[in-house]
């Protein structure tokens, strides 16, 4: 099995979107003997702004192609994902790759992955929050993986800004939360 895991979090150590990507993945590694794991972080090496030049390099869509499982810290960066994932997700939505339009709509060509998303949020967002119509975060991510044909996992740890015992709970549920993943 080889996993692909990207972090995007500009907060380096401090980062709860990194703690619980990691969390995922090293629970996918216990229980998958001999996984192989590339590791891309979006933040420190980051992708450039897409150009039409880039759809010719391929590396990056290459690296998604051949992963089975794809693990993503994604923390939310003014209601949505930061621009360093952006501009990944901007390299693997590509017509004939891992999509394409049919007759009867889009269909996603990428079936049969794993997608796990570890959301990082400072507040709340769930549905009867006054806030849940600034969400385009999950909301997003959900909508373009399904659009190639994927259902993500999502691991949430949020109002993470809310006060210090906030965040120790958020992040405590969440990395429990990864312990039924590889399960
Ligand atoms: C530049 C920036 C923008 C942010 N924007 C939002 C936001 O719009 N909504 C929110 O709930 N939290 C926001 N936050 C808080 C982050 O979502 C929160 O700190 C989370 O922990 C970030 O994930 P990370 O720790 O992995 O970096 C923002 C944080 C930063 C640094």
């Amino acid at each position: 099995m080889t996993i692909l895991h990207l972090d995007a979090s500009i907060n380096g150590e401090n980062s709860a979107s990194r703690a619980i990507s990691r969390s995922i993945v090293e629970q996918l590694k216990a229980g998958q003997w001999g996984a192989n794991v590339i590791y891309r972080d979006l933040a420190s090496d980051p992708l450039p702004h897409l150009t039409l030049d880039a759809f010719a390099n391929t590396e990056v869509l290459d690296e998604f192609l051949a992963a089975d499982t794809i693990v993503i810290g994604a923390p939310m960066y003014n209601f949505t994902l930061p621009t360093q994932l952006k501009a990944w997700i901007d390299r693997i939505i590509v017509a004939g790759k891992t999509f394409q339009y049919t007759a009867s709509g889009p269909e996603g060509l990428a079936k049969g992955k794993r997608v796990i998303i570890a959301l990082a949020r400072g507040g709340f967002y769930h549905e009867s929050s006054p806030a849940s119509s600034l969400e385009h975060l999950e909301t997003y991510l959900r909508g373009v993986f399904n659009f190639i044909g994927i259902e993500p996992e999502f691991v949430a740890a949020d109002g993470l800004a809310i006060s210090p015992e906030q965040r120790e709970s958020s992040l405590s549920q969440a990395k429990g939360e990864t312990l039924r993943l590889a399960a």
